[in-house]
């Protein structure tokens, strides 16, 4: 189902409590990365638990679109052939990465250091973000890309740059950025060294590796040179925290549960909201931990619990990132107040989400205090009402699981991205027993 076939609009809640055992769909980052690597390597890389989501399938799109074939045997598996580091071709079209910064911001790292020219386009929300982070460093590396005014996209990247390596400490903790700089160091001369402020996700560092590119890494540090080949190697994805987290929160805070989420990636860099939901008072037990396609996976069983306030140590926000929207519903419903900060990132995620977020708790009669970084969240609970997504698949559910919780029921609008990282949400929502449908 495509984005725009989707409903635009959802009703939602009140809920029963969530019962049984579900498993979400693949990660979407390490969708993005097999899809890119398998197409750069020399041979056949088989994907199994791909992401079958809109952001996922732009990114397979634009590497058919480079000359790349890629199957597609069943909805979580594609077959890429790749055609080496040197074999894409060039493009006339522009090519369009939907929603997905994850995309863009890697496709221009990977495209940089081509012999072609290449111009990335997004929607509406993708560009209004800021690119700037990637074409700043990548510019130092030779590369000469061109935006709109403030750095926005569409990006114009111009071929037949020789690229140089160089050593950059992220301003701001990004895995894309760093990414977007591997992937561009693949092609340039020397060594390309990346620091971040603070770890973040390190699948390019691993799936590098594992297609056989020699690379050092360790938390906030990687280091790697061009002139290398990627070998294929089978990638199997493992089902996407940021995805089970919806239900992490729904069946804390819904009385009554007890969920199993199955086979969930945990990955430390991506586990912060389960840290942060075990200070408020969760009970959400790992069980039979194992590792699957070098990532550890578990499955996460999870009871209702009353939660407490807290204040979200900074140390926590990286592992957490794109959790923010779900942990806000949490503290909108515990007892006592929750302080946020250290969070500025969010206001430049697929929304503003603190701002979406502050906007639609209060609707929802809730106290909330935006401050430039973070929040303050005093939790008590929640009423019906009506709220806006503005077009981000992780506000958009988090409003479905704010909506089990509060007395009345609520309409949650613009709800048709949430296919870009959860398509079929509502039917394993139901499945679980909330309460969100088309209306
Ligand atoms: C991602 C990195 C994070 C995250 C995004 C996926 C990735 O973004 O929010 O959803 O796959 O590298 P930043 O690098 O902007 O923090």
């Amino acid at each position: 189902m495509s984005a725009s076939e989707s409903s635009q609009a959802w009703t939602a809640g009140p809920g029963a409590a969530l019962r049984g055992s579900i498993r979400v769909p693949g990660d979407k980052s390490v969708s993005h990365r097999a899809v890119m690597l398998g197409a750069l390597a020399e041979g056949v890389t088989r994907v199994t638990g791909f992401l079958e989501g809109e952001d996922t399938r732009a990114t397979a799109r634009v590497f058919e679109q480079l000359g790349v074939r890629i199957e597609t045997p069943s909805a979580s598996e594609r077959i890429v052939h790749g055609v080496g580091l040197h074999g894409l071709r060039g493009s006339d079209a522009a090519l369009d990465c939907g929603n997905a910064g994850t995309g863009m911001r890697l496709l221009a790292g990977a495209l940089a250091g081509q012999a072609f020219d290449s111009v990335l386009v997004g929607d509406a929300s993708l560009s209004k973000r800021p690119m700037r982070r990637v074409t700043e460093p990548l510019a130092a590396m030779g590369a000469r890309i061109d935006s709109e005014d403030g750095g926005l996209p569409p990006l114009r990247i111009r071929g037949g740059r020789e690229l140089r390596g160089i050593e950059y400490t992220l301003p701001v903790a990004s895995a894309q950025v760093k990414s977007a700089l591997l992937l561009a160091g693949l092609y340039a001369q020397g060594e390309t060294v990346v620091r971040e402020p603070h770890p973040t996700r390190d699948y390019t560092e691993r799936m590098l590796a594992a297609f056989g590119w020699p690379i050092e890494f360790s938390p906030g540090h990687a280091r790697l040179s061009g002139g290398h080949a990627l070998r294929a190697t089978d990638v199997a994805v493992p089902a996407d925290f940021s995805s089970a987290a919806f239900f992490l929160v729904a069946a804390s805070v819904v009385p009554g549960s007890e969920l199993v989420l199955e086979a969930v990636g945990m990955n430390p860099r991506r586990t912060g909201l389960l840290s942060a939901l075990r200070l408020m008072g969760a009970d959400i037990v790992e069980e039979n931990p194992r590792s699957e396609g070098g990532e550890p996976v578990a499955d996460l069983r999870v009871r209702h619990a009353r939660l407490r306030g807290v204040e979200v140590p900074q140390a926590l926000v990286p592992d957490m990132i794109d959790e923010f929207p779900a942990l806000f519903v949490a503290a909108a419903v515990a007892q006592g107040r929750t302080v946020v900060s250290g969070a500025a990132e969010l206001r430049v995620k697929e929304s503003d989400r603190i701002a979406t977020m502050a906007a639609g708790l209060r609707a929802l009669g809730v106290a909330i205090e935006e401050t430039p970084d973070g929040a303050i969240i005093d939790g008590g609970g929640l009423s019906g009402g009506a709220v806006e997504s503005h077009g981000d698949h992780r506000i958009a559910m988090s409003f479905a699981v704010a909506a089990q919780l509060a007395t009345g029921e609520v309409r949650i609008g613009d709800v048709a991205n949430v296919a870009t990282s959860f398509p079929g949400f509502e039917a394993l929502a139901a499945q679980a027993g909330m309460r969100v449908g088309a209306g």
